[in-house]
Parts: C-alpha cells; structure tokens; sequence
C-alpha cells in the first residue's frame, strides 16, 4: 500500500495526475509563445488549461464582436456562440474545427505531453476559404443592424484554409511540446533534489531523535551515578572517622600502652584511614558540584593569611621531601569575597601536587599578587570579553620546577580521576580528583585557573580571583 505522501512524491518526479500545464509553464512564458505565434500568422490564439481557466491569448480586439455587442440580440448570439466555443470539445482526433453563428471558424485542438492531454488551443476566428459574407441569419436578428458595416468587418476576418490553420496548430502544439519537455525535465530534476534532500533530513531528524533518546538515558544514569557517589561517600565518613578516632586514641595509648611495633602499625592504619578519608570527601564535594548544591561561605578573605596557613600546612611534607617552600604575598592586597576555607583547599591541591610532582632538590613557590583578569570567564562570548575589559583580581601563582604538564594535557588534568600517565605520577599516588575540585571551587568564585610553564622546567598554576569593586582599596 502507498500512503497519500508517496504517492505525491511519486507523481511529482513522474508526470503523475497532480501536474498541469499551468505548473510546467508561468503564464509569461505562454504569453510570449502565442504572442510571437500571434505577430507570425495573424491568428487569435488562446490556450485553455484542462479545466478550461484560459492560461494566455494573444490577438487583437475583433472589431465585429464589438459592433454586434452593441445590439442586444446579437449581443447573446455572440455570448453564447463565444460560450459554445469554449465548451467545444477536441474528441478522440485531437482537433475539431468549428463554424459559429456568424460563418467564421475557429479550431480546437487538444494540448498533448507525454500522451496526456494537457489543455486546449483555440484558434480563431479566422474565415474559411469559401466564406463570401456574414452568415444572414445573424444580420436578420436586429432591423437597426448596418448590414453593410457588419458584413466589411467580417471580412476583416484573417482568411485561412483548414488545413494551413492544422498546419499552425500543429506547429504551436509540437513547440510547446518541446517547451514543455524542457521544463518537465527541470521540475523532475529539482523534485528529484528535493526528494533526496527530504530523505536525509528524515535521517537527520531519525538519528537526532535517537541522539536525544540517548543523551536523556546518559543524563539520568549520571544522575543515579552522582547520587550513588554521595550516599556511599557519606555512609563510608561516619564508619572511618571512628577508625581514625579509636587508632589515635590506641596511638596515645589511651587504652594501654603499646610496643613500638604495634604503635607503628596502628600509626599505618591512621594515616591510610586519613588518606580514604580525603578521598571521601573529594568525592563528596564532586557530588555537591554535580548536583548543584555545593554552597560557598563567602566572606572577606585575607589572602595573606590564607597562603600562610597553606605553606605551613605543607612545610612538613616538603622538608621531608628536601623541597624548597616558598610564599611571596604582594603588600596591601585587598580582602576577597571568598570561602576562606575552600580558597585554602585550592592553594593546598595545587602546592600538593606541586611538592609532589617535584623532586628533592626541587623549589615550590606559592605567590599572590594584584592583577586583572577578563571580565566574564571564558566561554561566555555574548559577554565582556569582546569589548576586551579586564576587572582587577588577585593572582595566585603555584610554581615548581618539577617535572612539568605537556601542553597537550593540561586541558585534561583538570577532568576528574585524570591523571598523567607516566610512571612518574603512578609512583606519586592519588586519585586524579584534585585539580577538578579546584577547577569548579574556582568557577565558584567567578575566577579562572591555568597552567603555565616554569622556566626552566617546572609547571606553574595561576588562579585568578576577581576583586569585588567595593573592597577595592
Ligand atoms: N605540579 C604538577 N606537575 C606535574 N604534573 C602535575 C602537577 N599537578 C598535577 N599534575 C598532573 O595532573 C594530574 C591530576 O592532578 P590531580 O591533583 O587532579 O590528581 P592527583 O594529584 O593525581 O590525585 P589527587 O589530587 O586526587 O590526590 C596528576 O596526576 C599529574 O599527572
Ligand atoms: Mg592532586
């Protein structure tokens, strides 16, 4: 079975039902064709679509139609002669000649294309060879009629034999035939086009859908993904801070003294159920930044004091690494709008990595210092950006000499559980959360991070925290 739509596209590209002469050819064109016809043999032609709208004529006024329509009786012989013709039908031949009222005739003759007719050709009137003057019964319909008027523009009338009148006929119909053809095998080759191009929209539209029907599955298994990270995480805190609390409370020897070996081991399980508990609460902060419900508190920060707290957080580690730890903090930088906390949880990811990515002998520096920063993060191209202005920030530069970010990776590192993979960083441990907690504490604070290279070796982290205007000194 063909649907409805089939079947038109189907007489689209075939000359189906659905095409008429009037689709193939605009009027101008048949305008032109008869009027040409027209200037060449005298003869009033007009075309007649196959539900008989007239389509073109081409022709002068006939002066004796406009006289006898002057006179009422004549008046409705002429309508209704001129009505008679214009129901005439070809028949079977293809052509038929007519004679009306007044002893001229016209000829009718089918329009065919690709054995189907298409329309009709009326030529006409024209006087037959024979014809010596109007037809008397005309003349008789109305006393005030001028016979002698009527008769002179009559034989105004362009004479013709029937058979050169077949001959203009067939002439004009084979031209249009040939126009026709022309124009049919463009229309065909546009529709073909056209079918094709529907055809892979249809496919565009199909894989689309089924795009969309995936990417809402991914959605909502990330979803299920994040809520399950946050339930497990937070089922997993409460079991491991008792295990950190109860091996501290055995290392303190809060329940009897303990042998060195013993202390050593319970020391082992203290330090790993901190490592997990740091993991956890990575994992925990991800979820929160997924599901949106990870919340600032934000107040006036001092930087100073953050960078301070970080570098003695760390001082420890290094010096056991033989790593140089170093701050420089600008005099008389402005307080920011920040979570203290979570701006501290960024400088000490980011010194972390630092000290461990670089070896002994190495040198870390934590900076801070004014500078400025484009006005709308990146990404946001309808915004600032364009108009080039830069807002006041502070700069937070971690630097190392370490062993340094490929350029190609340093998009990457910020994804989570990424990591380098070179036996390097396999050796150094850790779950590749670090920098995509930095990353999104960052953007919560309107700011931007990027990686640079130290010179000469090394990797530096720059973390740009705008000011807000008001605490702008
Ligand atoms: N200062 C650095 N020098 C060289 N490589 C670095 C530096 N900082 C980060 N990287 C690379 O980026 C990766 C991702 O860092 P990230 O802090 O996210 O994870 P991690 O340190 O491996 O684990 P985690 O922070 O979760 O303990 C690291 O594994 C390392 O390959
Ligand atoms: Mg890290």
């Amino acid at each position: 079975m063909t649907t409805a739509a089939e079947k038109r596209s189907f007489d689209e590209l075939t000359l189906g039902e659905g095409v008429k002469l009037e689709d193939l050819l605009d009027r101008e064109a048949l305008a032109e064709i008869l009027g040409s016809a027209f200037d060449l043999f005298r003869m009033t032609l007009r075309i007649f679509s196959e539900d008989g709208r007239l389509l073109a004529d081409a022709g002068r006024e006939i002066e004796l139609y406009t006289y006898l329509s002057g006179f009422r009786a004549t008046r409705l012989a002429i309508d209704q002669m001129i009505g008679a013709v214009k129901a005439k039908l070809p028949g079977p031949e293809g052509r038929v000649t007519y004679r009306c009222a007044t002893g001229a005739e016209y000829q009718i003759v089918t329009l065919e294309y690709d054995s189907r007719s298409m329309g009709r050709m009326i030529l006409g009137p024209y006087l037959p060879a024979e014809a010596q003057g109007i037809a008397e019964a005309l003349l008789a319909l109305d006393p005030n009629l001028d016979r002698a008027k009527a008769n002179e523009l009559f034989l105004r009338l362009p004479r013709a034999s029937e058979e050169s009148v077949s001959k203009i006929a067939k002439h004009l119909s084979g031209m249009l035939e040939l126009v026709l053809f022309a124009e049919h095998r463009a229309l065909l080759t546009s529709n073909m086009h056209l079918a094709s191009v529907r055809e892979s929209f249809r496919d565009l539209e199909d894989k689309n859908q089924k795009l969309q029907v995936a990417y809402d599955r991914l959605k909502e298994l990330d979803r299920l993904k994040s809520n399950f990270l946050a339930t497990v995480s937070h089922e997993l805190r409460t079991p491991l801070t008792s295990i950190i609390g109860y091996s501290e409370m055995l290392v303190e020897g809060l329940a009897g003294e303990l042998s060195g070996e013993q202390r050593e081991f319970v020391q082992t399980i203290r330090e790993k159920g901190e490592q997990l508990l740091a993991l956890i609460k990575g994992l925990l902060d991800l979820s929160k930044f997924e599901s949106g419900t990870m919340s600032l508190r934000k107040n006036n920060a001092e930087v100073a004091k953050v960078v301070n707290e970080v570098v003695s957080t760390l001082q420890p580690g290094a010096l056991k690494k033989e790593v140089r730890l170093e701050q420089a903090v600008e005099a008389g930088l402005p307080r920011l709008w920040a979570d203290p906390e979570r701006l501290r949880q960024v400088l000490l990811n980011l010194a972390e990595n630092a000290i461990k990515f670089t070896p002994p002998g190495g040198r870390v520096t934590v900076s801070a210092a004014l500078g400025s920063m484009d006005a709308q993060p990146p990404g946001d191209v309808g915004g600032m950006v364009l108009l080039g202005t830069k807002r006041t920030a502070v700069e937070f530069r971690v630097s190392d000499t370490g062993i340094g970010i490929p350029e190609a990776e340093r998009d990457k590192v910020f994804d989570a559980f990424y990591q380098v993979d070179s036996s390097s960083t396999r050796e150094q441990g850790g779950t590749g959360l670090g920098l995509s907690i930095v990353r999104r504490l960052v953007e919560g604070h309107d700011g931007t991070v990027r990686i640079e290279s130290n010179q000469p070796t090394g990797t530096v982290f720059v973390v740009s925290i705008p000011v807000r205007r008001a605490t702008i000194a």
